[in-house]
């Protein structure tokens, strides 16, 4: 299969407890590499935007509080599968059942806190990385 890249954020749980280091490890030893990273403090309007499919739900507001209280990194991964195996390596949503070895059982403390996103398709994977990156900041 040809190279893929999906879209990655380690979330304000996992920079405040300086966790970006040890998530990028099992980021890279799962295969994936970080073509483009940038640390950033994501406004309201970028997480409302980000997050617009999920607005009726009734944590969205939740979820928008917790995605701009603190730093987030925002990066490009690339490999073969990305997508999917990225969604692998984070674990399920929810950290209770999430499979051994994955970041969310590793490190995630809820199913809202849970560490990391990453794109559910390549088609959103396109989407995604194009709301924080510009080719410019992708080096593969
Ligand atoms: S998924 O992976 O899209 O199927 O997961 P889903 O359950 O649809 O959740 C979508 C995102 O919402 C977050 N989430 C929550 N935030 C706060 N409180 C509660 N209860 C909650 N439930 C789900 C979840 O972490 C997903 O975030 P992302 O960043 O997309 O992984």
């Amino acid at each position: 299969m040809a190279l893929e890249r999906t879209f990655s954020i380690l979330k304000p749980d996992a920079t405040r407890r300086n966790l970006t280091g040890a998530v990028n490890a099992v980021i890279e030893a799962a295969g994936l590499r970080i073509v483009g990273q940038r640390r950033i403090r994501m406004t309201r309007e970028q997480a409302e935007t980000f997050y617009a499919v999920h607005k009726e739900r009734p944590f969205f507001g939740e979820l928008v509080e917790f995605m701009t209280s603190g730093p987030v990194v925002v990066q490009v991964l690339e490999g073969e599968n990305a997508v999917a195996k990225y969604r692998e390596v984070m674990g399920a949503t929810n950290p209770a059942q999430a499979a051994e070895g994955t970041i969310r059982k590793q490190f995630a403390e809820s199913v809202g806190e849970n560490t990391v996103h990453g794109s559910d398709s390549a088609d959103n994977a396109k989407i995604e990385i194009a709301q924080f990156f510009t080719d410019a900041d992708i080096a593969a």
